[in-house]
């Protein structure tokens, strides 16, 4: 395995400022982290859309604590280097300050996470300012808001008309102010996401589905790989049909099986003919 160096604050902002792209994945478990980090992933997001992805929920809102932490550790151990952010779930920020910094803490303490992300823009603000009073790294996220769905209108590209657009770009603004090292722009139009880019003071911007003009690029690790059985989201590529393959896998499987064709002498493992014997002489 290729040895990296863990990947720091300091060492995010010397990528922005040498101009080269950030990389970042969504990610929830063991052994994806794993290929994660031989791959060199700067970032790690284990995002609430686990929810969907992983427990086959229709939305976000259902995850827990307890499924962040479980499934953050787990990616901890699969990569001990990429900077690894642990995504607030439904409720555990919104209700108050306090509440905000102990979840954020969780991630910190429980799951060894570098920081934390939450959803909403001059609202949030407050909790996200208390979290960075707290030693916390903390990454504001605007445009689509999965966890305000509902209230958008649905998962929709956010900021296509002026008005609600100024509105991103002044989030965008008190979220940096509060002390947000990093932004997510979701699903916003490019011109947009490059035009808060260039405002960018103190802070980076990353893109989904927003554009090339961001410091850096995420995508949903199952969107990629065709592993999301319910649909593909036009601002995903897919860079391997791993859903393909796996289904090809178990039809095999299956047919094998049936067939009698599987196992084969290489697939099981056989005792010494003493001992058999001795083991039925032993049963009479
Ligand atoms: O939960 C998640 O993966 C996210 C992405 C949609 C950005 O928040």
């Amino acid at each position: 395995m290729t040895e990296r160096k863990k990947m720091t604050l300091p060492g995010l902002f010397q990528k922005v400022a040498a101009g080269q792209p950030i990389t970042m994945l969504t990610c929830y478990d063991f052994p994806t982290a794993t290929f994660q980090e031989q791959a060199g992933m700067d970032m790690i997001l284990v995002g609430d859309s686990l929810g969907m992805t992983m427990l086959g929920y229709e939305s976000t809102l259902p995850v827990t604590m307890e499924d962040m932490i479980r499934h953050s550790q787990a990616v901890r151990r699969g990569s001990p280097n990429a900077w690894l952010i642990g995504d607030m779930p439904y409720m555990t920020y919104q209700p108050s300050v306090e509440g905000a910094i102990r979840n954020a803490g969780r991630f910190m303490a429980e799951a060894a996470c570098d920081a934390i992300k939450l959803e909403g823009g001059r609202e949030m603000a407050d909790r996200l300012a208390g979290i960075v009073a707290a030693g916390i790294p903390a990454m504001g996220h605007l445009g689509l808001t999965p966890q305000s769905a509902a209230a958008l209108g649905g998962f929709r590209v956010q900021g296509k008309g002026a008005a609600q657009a100024k509105r991103i770009v002044e989030d965008a603004k008190i979220l940096e102010q509060a002390g947000a090292y990093a932004i997510l722009l979701e699903m916003v139009p490019d011109r947009l996401c490059q035009l808060i880019t260039e405002r960018a003071d103190g802070c980076f911007i990353i893109s989904l589905g927003s554009g090339p003009h961001a410091h850096g690029q995420l995508l949903i690790y199952h969107d990629m790989f065709g592993l999301f059985p319910r649909f593909k989201p036009r601002m995903a590529k897919v860079f391997g049909d791993a859903g393909k393959v796996i289904l090809d896998g178990l039809r095999m499987y299956v047919q094998e099986v049936s067939q009698r064709s599987f196992p084969q002498p290489e697939n099981w493992f056989g005792m010494p003919d003493e001992e058999f014997e001795e083991l039925k002489r032993l049963l009479k």
